[in-house]
């Protein structure tokens, strides 16, 4: 009954009449705040806010794939199936958590790759495992559009690297307005990498950032 999100637990205790939205909510809360100073997104996004086309990245900056691997190395990775079937092999020096429906999916030439990847059927599965790890644990939510749109209600900051240029797509990421731009961590020609902060959970419409 109990996960940890408390989704399950407000659905559960309002259908029986156990509790009012009132007592609940505060659960709430404190469980996704406890998973937003865990979770995070890291994202690279055009002037025009593509992140991908044809279920690839269309820049190749290998600067930002250095900058990607500095971030998150050391940590947890959490993909949907598209994203690791274009990356096409686990992250090595990270936990690949890789999120698919499909309970008879797995990873092509699995072998020597299963022990290196965790499969999960949802995104509550993802938030139970972020909420039950130490404090010191740390989760990175690598994409595509369908996990970044997904699991933005719970992160806390977001890493995002501006690609200096614009470019044509079918997957798309905008910063929301609930999130303020904090330190700056790269600066290039190429890209300029922010970390961007939840100041509140109110305001749900996104940053005017990558308008041409
Ligand atoms: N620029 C960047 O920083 C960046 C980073 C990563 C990816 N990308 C790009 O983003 C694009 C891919 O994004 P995408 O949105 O198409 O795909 P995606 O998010 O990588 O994966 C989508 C898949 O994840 C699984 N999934 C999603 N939500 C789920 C849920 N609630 N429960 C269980 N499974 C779930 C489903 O897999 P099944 O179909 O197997 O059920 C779904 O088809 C590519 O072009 C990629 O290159 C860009």
């Amino acid at each position: 009954m109990l996960d940890g999100t408390g989704h399950n637990m407000v659905k559960f205790c309002l259908q029986k009449n156990l509790a009012t939205p009132e007592q609940v909510l505060p659960t709430c809360i404190h469980a996704r705040m406890s998973i937003a100073g865990k979770l995070s997104i890291i994202v690279a996004v055009s002037k025009n806010g593509v992140i991908g086309k044809n279920g690839r990245i269309p820049w190749r900056i290998s600067e930002e794939l250095k900058f990607f691997r500095s971030i998150t190395m050391g940590h947890t990775v959490i993909m949907g199936r598209k994203t690791f079937e274009s990356i096409g092999k686990p992250l090595p020096g990270r936990k690949n958590l890789i999120i698919t429906r499909n309970e008879n999916w797995l990873p092509k030439d699995f072998c020597g790759k299963l022990s290196q990847v965790n499969i999960l059927s949802n995104i509550d599965a993802a938030l139970d495992m972020i909420q039950g790890s130490p404090a010191s644990d740390h989760f990175w939510a690598i994409g595509g559009e369908e996990i970044y749109q997904q699991f933005l209600p719970y992160v806390g900051t977001i890493v995002c690297s501006e690609i200096s240029a614009a470019y044509e797509g079918d997957a798309f990421f905008q910063i929301p307005r609930t999130f303020a731009r904090g330190e700056k961590l790269h600066e290039s020609p190429q890209f300029v990498a922010h970390r961007w902060v939840r100041t509140s959970d109110l305001d749900e419409t996104r940053h005017p950032l990558y308008r041409n």
